[in-house]
């Protein structure tokens, strides 16, 4: 049910995008899959971005094809059923984005892979990244402290996606050693930019020295743009007083159940982007928006899941996030969130969840 929603979803973004429609797909049990031109070509089947819903009829956006075995071609338009199911195929992701600084827009959703935050699991970055490109999604989340970085490299390269179209954020560990920390970073993540860099703790010796060592590396091009992580208001304070350039992102635990609005509040006052990291709670082991009341009911009054809910109540206070998931159906239901819409009721009743015990 909820993986035929988002495909149901994502095929009418689609249809709505074509300027002009070619032949329709008919989805079956095993489904026929439109290919976009802009991955396709030197990727195997198993790379393709939409499948029909079963059941479903659905066109092919002008300029994509439908695959058969191994005998794509761009320009070939008749949709086929394929003859086998295939693995890795997902719905269509397509995040929209927010201008952290000028002219660096960035997906609202990205997906992290900080696997040994979800304890018990069998995460694997290289898959969590690759499933989230094949799909559509592109921002990605990562850290020199998550030593997946090599892992993240490789499944950007084997996704076939631009270096240009993957929005990458990572982080040094904290303020010192900022210059080596950065030329790890790119050698690690083998590029010769980061979209977006951020200084993961306020723990070092000079955070103004740091962030002047930022700055540089914005002028001569090796950072796109620079923010913080884990910082309250009086560090972010501290460092407007010497910068040139402003944080454009703070990178927080932030969730229903824990948002710390003073810092928020700060943040959006003076136009710093507010990305929520463990958006489900993660960090949160005896919590869990799957149970609670309050979400569960939202999501089934509006037909989508808890995720989705928790997740659209972020975004509609105007924040960006990065979100774990290792599963396919679940990173397409994390980037849904613009096909319902959480009432002004709904969103202060979720604003309410957080008990004053863990708001910091
Ligand atoms: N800056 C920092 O200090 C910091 C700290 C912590 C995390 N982070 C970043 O934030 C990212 C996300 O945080 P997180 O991993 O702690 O927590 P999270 O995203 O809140 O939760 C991750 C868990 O939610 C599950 N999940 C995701 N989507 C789901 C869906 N639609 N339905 C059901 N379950 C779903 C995942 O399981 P499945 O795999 O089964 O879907 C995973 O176990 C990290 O990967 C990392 O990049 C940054």
């Amino acid at each position: 049910m909820l993986s035929s929603r988002v495909a149901l979803a994502s095929g009418l973004l689609l249809i709505a995008a074509a300027s002009e429609t070619s032949e329709f797909c008919a989805g079956k049990a095993h489904g026929t899959y439109c290919v976009g031109p802009a991955i396709a070509p030197s990727l195997p089947l198993n790379h393709t971005i939409l499948q029909c819903p079963t059941g479903e009829r659905q066109a092919c956006v002008s300029g994509w094809y439908c695959g058969e075995g191994t005998g794509q071609k761009p320009g070939k338009q008749t949709c086929q059923l394929m003859a086998a199911p295939v693995e890795n195929v997902g719905s269509a992701v397509n995040v929209p984005t927010k201008e952290i600084a000028p002219g660096i827009h960035m997906p609202i959703v990205s997906m992290g892979t900080w696997t040994s935050g979800s304890t018990g699991k069998t995460e694997n970055a290289s898959a969590i990244v690759g499933n989230w490109l094949a799909q559509g999604g592109r921002g990605v989340d990562t850290a020199l402290v998550y030593f997946d970085q090599a892992k993240v490299a490789k499944a950007i390269v084997d996704s076939g996606v631009a270096r240009k179209d993957v929005f990458i954020t990572t982080k040094i560990p904290g303020c010192a050693a900022a210059q080596a920390s950065i030329d790890k970073d790119l050698k690690a993540l083998s590029t010769d930019y980061i979209d977006l860099l951020l200084i993961h703790s306020d723990i070092g010796f000079s955070c103004a020295g740091t962030w002047k060592v930022l700055e540089d590396n914005v002028k001569n091009g090796k950072l796109k743009s620079i923010g913080v992580s884990n910082w309250n208001k009086k560090n972010i304070q501290d460092i407007l007083k010497g910068a040139t350039i402003k944080p454009a992102v703070n990178q927080i635990s932030y969730s229903v159940f824990e948002h710390d609005d003073d810092t928020i509040k700060f943040c959006h006052d003076n136009n710093i982007t507010v990305e929520a990291y463990s958006p489900l709670g993660g960090a949160h082991g005896g919590k869990s928006v799957f149970k609670d009341p309050t979400v569960t009911s939202i999501a089934s009054a509006h037909n989508v899941s808890a995720a989705q809910v928790a997740l659209g109540w972020i975004a509609q206070r105007g924040d960006v996030m990065t979100v774990l998931s290792s599963s396919k159906e679940h990173q397409a239901n994390d980037a849904d969130l613009w096909s319902f819409k959480l009432t002004d009721d709904e969103i202060t009743k979720l604003d309410a969840i957080a008990s004053p015990a863990i708001v910091v």
